[in-house]
């Protein structure tokens, strides 16, 4: 239940709190290193183990905005909106549906778990199938997906494969006819499956480029390329209707949201491309952060405090973007898959319940890696006149095999730019001085393997679950995205009024 008084109360008690900058918080806390940087371990047995340190120490939360963020969560009800998540309540009532996707990696309901392990089993024959030979030698695999279901397998197969162990993946998810074409040249139709994932089975990129796809299995002396194609959906009938056959569909859940959807049928390139072994390493990890996400209290819920984080940056301090730089290039992707798990999932103007929100949401989500980002964006965060809240994400084995320097280097660098931020660097020429007092956050990885990526991506699930409770909004619908659908539709068919600069890009572009 939430209770709006005490959600005014939380916020204006928020909002009277002192700003101290973080060199005072370090001053009044000499162990404020301990107490806001939080080590994480979760031992998964004979998949692995996951340790990292999440340091909120630069961020400018104290006890008093703790306490005062503690209430908030309470007076929004966060515990319970959290049970509801795992007890299959109905979390996004714009669509009257619960959402799952913790559910394929093991926290839910016992019937949604079990449907979950049932979906599982059922790829996990299908890989196994494949790398043991029965579709013929299977060398590469084209996935053709967008949003929710390419960024989160492409997230997985970059970090993870960098030595090639099963099969080459090319994840495609452009229209533009060239990202397919770069596919092709990549792979040999002999020896390549087609993965036609879609949630609903009817966007519009990917059914156009799994034609183009079969096309050229075809001209290319395939000799059956339907025979070739697995279909990763929630719409099985519609992949059916579409000519795959149905012993290479691997169905999922409506109730599991498209960014969400890594975790289920979608994650079968990950799985084919780096075993189940790995595949099952990552629901793990997943599933440890759920178990720390679904037990910790208050502050020591780490998603949860990184909620509060984002929400104080974003109305208290007016920060209308965050910034996430991976130190790593086996997490390249990562920025791209948060961004839409961000924006989809709280870029909203409406609540739960259906009234105007009376605050921001979501931050503009962007980023890139470290160090190239340090040579290109970074003066913006430095002396810009934005306060731009930053995660670092880092792992401490390093990635390669080459003279350590060069990971010792990345990760001194990381931790300088966190420094920086913070410190600044007073001078009596303004355009030489650094205001410091920048926010960040650092996520010091053991290492970047299946297990740890898993956890990490959790982690990042439940803040923008824990963020979305805390201004009382649906994170699992994305109706924003359906006005430019219908109306590229309009221009396709012809009919209906445009505005005089469309029609003009209409007839100048030759669509009309
Ligand atoms: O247009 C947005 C969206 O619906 C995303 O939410 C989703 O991840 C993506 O398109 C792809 O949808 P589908 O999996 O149904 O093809």
């Amino acid at each position: 239940m939430t209770d709006n008084a005490d959600i005014e109360a939380a916020w204006t008690r928020l909002e009277a709190l002192a700003q101290p900058t973080l060199q005072q918080l370090f001053e009044q806390d000499d162990d404020r290193a301990e107490t806001m940087g939080h080590r994480l371990e979760f031992d998964l047995g004979e998949l692995g183990q996951v340790g990292m340190l999440v340091d909120f120490a630069k961020t400018h939360l104290d006890a008093g905005a703790l306490d005062a963020f503690e209430a908030l969560a309470k007076a929004r009800g966060f515990d319970a909106a959290r049970s509801a998540l795992f007890e299959g309540g109905i979390v996004n009532p714009s669509e009257g549906r619960p959402a799952t996707h913790a559910a394929m990696r093991g926290s839910g309901t016992p019937a949604d778990v079990e449907e979950g392990e049932a979906l599982l089993a059922r790829m996990d024959m299908l890989v196994e199938a494949i790398h043991g030979g029965a579709l013929g030698e299977v060398k590469h695999l084209i996935h053709i997906g967008i949003g929710g279901s390419a960024l989160g397998p492409a997230l997985a197969i970059d970090a993870l494969t960098r030595d090639l162990k099963f099969v080459d993946t090319h994840v495609v998810s452009n229209i533009d006819g060239l990202a397919l074409e770069q596919a092709f040249d990549a792979c040999d139709p002999a020896t390549t499956l087609i993965a036609v994932a879609s949630k609903t089975f009817t966007t519009t990129e990917t059914m156009t480029n799994a034609a183009s796809a079969l096309k050229w299995l075809g001209e290319n002396g395939v000799p059956d390329p339907g025979g070739r194609v697995v279909a990763l959906t929630a719409n099985p009938e519609r992949a059916v209707e579409w000519g795959v056959d149905e012993t290479r569909i691997l169905p999922f859940p409506e109730s599991v949201g498209g960014r969400y959807s890594l975790w289920s049928s979608i994650g079968f390139p990950v799985a084919l491309a780096v075993g189940m072994e790995d595949f099952r390493a990552l629901l793990a990890g997943a599933r440890a952060m759920d178990v720390h996400f679904r037990e910790a209290e208050g502050r020591a819920n780490l998603p949860l405090l990184a909620a509060f984080a984002d929400r104080y940056y974003a109305r208290a301090r007016g920060c209308q973007t965050r910034a996430v730089f991976a130190y790593d290039e086996r997490l390249a992707l990562l920025p791209d898959f948060l961004q839409q798990l961000e924006m989809e999932s709280n870029g909203k103007r409406v609540t739960a319940d259906g009234r105007p929100v009376d605050e921001p949401t979501a931050a503009v989500t962007w980023g890139g890696v470290g160090t190239d980002a340090q040579h290109a964006v970074f003066q913006l965060l430095h002396q810009g006149t934005h306060m731009v809240p930053v995660d670092f994400i880092a792992s401490i084995a390093p990635g390669d095999e080459l003279d350590p320097a060069h990971h010792r280097n990345l990760l001194m660098n990381c931790l300088a730019q966190g420094a920086a931020l913070m410190a600044g660097k007073a001078s009596d020429d303004l355009a030489r001085d650094y205001p410091g007092d920048r926010p960040s956050t650092t996520f010091l990885l053991d290492d970047c393997d299946a297990a740890t990526l898993g956890a990490l991506i959790a982690f990042h699930e439940h803040r923008v679950f824990a963020n979305a409770v805390l201004m009382g909004i649906n994170p699992f619908d994305q109706f924003g995205v359906e006005l430019g659908k219908h109306i590229a539709k309009q221009i396709d068919s012809g009919e209906g009024e445009f505005d005089p600069s469309t029609t003009r890009l209409m007839e100048v572009a030759g669509l009309r």
